[in-house]
């Protein structure tokens, strides 16, 4: 492991103005993205869109990763270009997603473990001979009656740090992401509650198993009111509690915090990376790693069709200025009405 190098390698990408582009959707996922704009999911379809998406021109001033999926790693430009080396040519560091999804927790009905370390190690290795720089793993903490418990905190949390350890030991920084999801009823005060015992749990773990912080980007939800919930927190509340319960849970070492976006619209996710980052300064980088808010209007912009690529390029290009700007606070309004 080359201590120096993660540590480097996680700075970069963070650096100012620069955040990460999710793109790692399973075939599950992307399948059901397209269903939304009509668009059949075929290798070729997949393929087609991820060019789309990075071939943008002048998207590395804003992007400094992009978390790939195990198909898309192999996949290339029409042109013959492999996706890694595109991205590489523009200073964009290539990420690998490398959990294989959740499966129900035995015993713990409405909770979720992600599965994925067996057979990591040599994954991890082929990843990084791809081309791979980082890597992302995704555990699901679900907010419900009774739930989560603490065994499902802890499990969840457990496999998080050895995914972690697995990645730094074939030098690859690993994005650990523990994700409280926005569904259900609950208040931002419960959110809080889950997302600060889910981080202590985290940083627990990764302590444990000798994880070296410098060397990772956290990426956690932010703390926000649930999607059924009557009541909304304002841009300002989920601001502050969402820097309050980091500041008492992240260490400083770590050198930068990526929002996932989690089903927030485009510019609520824009709006609150902006808020925060107007509270700070802040021991680590306030960035994003968003899927959905950095893509779902590229989407609706693309349809499939070869001559939306010029259209969806400049909403994509509009997305990731926008997110840019928010990560020094200087995100306004404005620039929605100027795209
Ligand atoms: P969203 O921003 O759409 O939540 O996706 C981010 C991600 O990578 C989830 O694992």
């Amino acid at each position: 492991m080359d201590e120096q190098a993660l540590a480097s390698c996680a700075r970069s990408l963070v650096s100012p103005g620069k955040g990460i582009l999710a793109a790692d959707e399973s075939l599950g996922t992307i399948k059901k993205r397209f269903e939304h704009v009509n668009v059949a999911s075929s290798q070729e379809s997949r393929r087609a869109y991820r060019e789309v998406l990075f071939t943008t021109r002048g998207i590395e001033a804003f992007i400094g990763g992009v978390i790939l999926f195990d198909e898309t790693i192999r996949q290339a430009t029409e042109a013959g270009v492999p996706f890694p080396k595109v991205l590489g040519e523009k200073g964009i560091l290539p990420g690998i997603k490398v959990d294989e999804g959740t499966k129900e927790l035995a015993g713990f009905p409405g909770e979720k473990v992600t599965e994925g370390l067996d057979g990591l190690r040599e994954r991890l290795v082929e990843y990084r001979d791809l081309g791979a720089r980082f890597a992302k793993w995704r555990a699901v903490i679900t907010i419900g009656s009774g739930i989560p418990t603490r065994v499902g905190l802890l499990e969840n949390a457990h496999a998080l740090a050895r995914y972690a350890a697995l990645c730094q030991d074939a030098d690859l920084v690993p994005i650990v992401e523990p994700e409280v999801l926005m569904d259900g009823e609950h208040d931002l005060a419960r959110c809080e509650e889950v997302t600060a015992e889910m981080l202590r749990h985290v940083f627990f773990e990764l302590a444990e198993q000798r994880v070296l912080l410098e060397g990772i980007l956290l990426k956690p939800n932010m703390v926000i009111s649930g999607k059924a919930c009557s009541r909304q927190a304002s841009v300002e509340r989920v601001a502050e509690a969402t820097v309050r319960t980091l500041r008492r849970a992240v260490p400083a070492a770590v050198p930068g915090i990526v929002f996932l976006s989690g089903g927030q619209t485009p510019v609520q996710a824009t709006e609150h990376l902006n808020a925060m980052n107007l509270l700070g300064p802040h021991p680590w980088e306030l960035s994003f790693s968003y899927g959905r808010a950095l893509q779902d209007p590229v989407l609706d912009a693309w349809r499939g069709e070869a001559r939306n690529v010029t259209k969806a390029q400049k909403v994509f290009h509009h997305r990731a200025k926008c997110n840019s700007a928010a990560r020094s606070g200087k995100y306004t309004r404005k620039m929605e009405e100027a795209a």
